[in-house]
């Protein structure tokens, strides 16, 4: 892994490693991926500036996240079948989130479970919840963080029903793989990847095989989310769970200004920017381009964070200086562990690190505190 520069690097690794299936399931955007490459494009369209002759000593990227003491703001967001990416990836990515100090966010469509997860890790890690037409199921998965003791419930807005993704269709992505010629092909092109899923025995989705009920097909997400995703999710359920959760709620998938203030309103802790990674609505605007209007809306009144589009520590900088308070990324640690395990998430984490820090100096800031709009050049 020594030639690996940048998360672009880890992507092309992670190509040669993962079965196809797995890697176009993160890689893949909604219909046209109009979306999915605007949240990366509009970011290379910023400008920073460029400062001299200021002390670049003594930085410092520690910061915050919902009052949470981060090594640098950014956190992994929750993907599905991470642990598709590599064996036992949720309990890899979350180990090396640990260790880097910034947050790991398990989704409730991972691998490995809620309690596999406790079970490698010392400090909290934050929990995905989708929200079910089972409610029974919604309360168990919310006891379970609970039980693991997880110090965020990040509630997904924007998956109420599932976006097109041509990738999955024409792969026919299951969990685990199904067995015919085509798929028994990509995996025996991958032989390491297979020696490491032969040596687990998490190949399902964990947090849901054997805890919810009437479960008909659950390897294909697709057909599972039509089924059991709550299509009539609403702000008053929004306010149900975040009374049974009782603790810290993050809300992910803003992306516009009324709704952004509809959520300030339920007295969540944050908001998350974002349009899923271009994997729901394709034509969505990008969320760097959302920020700064949702930021100038409700900014005062609640933190704001964002996902989509981040490849590197510059991203992260542009983010917070367009006022979020913190950054997620999801291909970008996929990448890294589908590449080298928990290694290779440590080396994404790394990589953005040193990036972020180096153009913090040459912005001419020495604390990532003092980030703002002034850094970034008309
Ligand atoms: C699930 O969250 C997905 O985007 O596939």
């Amino acid at each position: 892994m020594s030639k690996i520069l940048e998360i672009r690097d880890l992507k092309a690794a992670a190509k040669r490693r993962v079965p196809k299936m797995f890697f176009d399931y993160a890689d893949s955007g909604a219909w046209t991926e109009g979306t999915y490459r605007a949240n990366e494009e509009d970011f290379s369209k910023i400008r920073l500036r460029q400062r001299v002759l200021v002390d670049m000593t003594n930085r410092s990227l520690e910061s915050t996240m919902i009052g949470q003491k981060v090594s640098m703001p950014l956190a992994l967001s929750p993907t599905g079948l991470t642990g598709m990416q590599h064996a036992d990836g949720e309990m890899l990515a979350a180990q090396a989130a640990e260790e880097f100090g910034v947050p790991f966010t398990l989704s409730t469509m991972s691998i490995c479970s809620i309690e596999d997860v406790a079970s490698v890790t010392t400090k909290p890690f934050w929990f995905q919840l989708y929200v079910m037409r089972d409610r029974d199921f919604v309360k168990n998965l919310i006891d379970r963080a609970k039980a693991a003791k997880c110090s965020a419930l990040v509630l997904t807005l924007d998956l109420q029903i599932l976006g097109q993704r041509h990738k999955d269709l024409r792969n026919g992505l299951s969990a685990p793989p199904k067995f015919t010629p085509k798929h028994i092909w990509q995996m025996a092109t991958r032989p390491l990847w297979c020696m490491q899923m032969l040596q687990t025995k998490r190949r399902s989705f964990g947090n849901i095989v054997g805890h919810a009920k009437n479960v008909s097909d659950l390897s294909s997400l697709s057909v599972w989310t039509a089924e059991q995703f709550d299509p009539r999710l609403s702000w008053e359920n929004v306010a149900e769970i975040k009374e049974m959760w009782g603790g810290p709620l993050i809300l992910k998938g803003i992306l516009d200004v009324e709704d952004a203030k509809m959520a300030a309103r339920t007295g969540a802790d944050a908001i998350i920017v974002s349009n899923h990674g271009g994997r729901q609505l394709d034509g969505a605007p990008s969320s760097i381009s959302m920020l700064p209007k949702i930021v100038d809306a409700v900014g005062d009144t609640i933190e704001v964070h964002m996902d989509g589009g981040i490849r590197s520590g510059q991203d992260v900088l542009k983010a917070i200086a367009l006022g979020a308070k913190g950054t997620y990324i999801g291909r970008p640690f996929l990448y890294g562990l589908g590449a080298g395990g928990k290694a290779g998430v440590t080396l994404a984490l790394n990589i953005i690190r040193k990036e972020l820090d180096i153009t913090m100096a040459l912005c001419g800031k020495r604390d990532i505190k003092d980030i703002n709009r002034d850094v970034i050049a008309e």
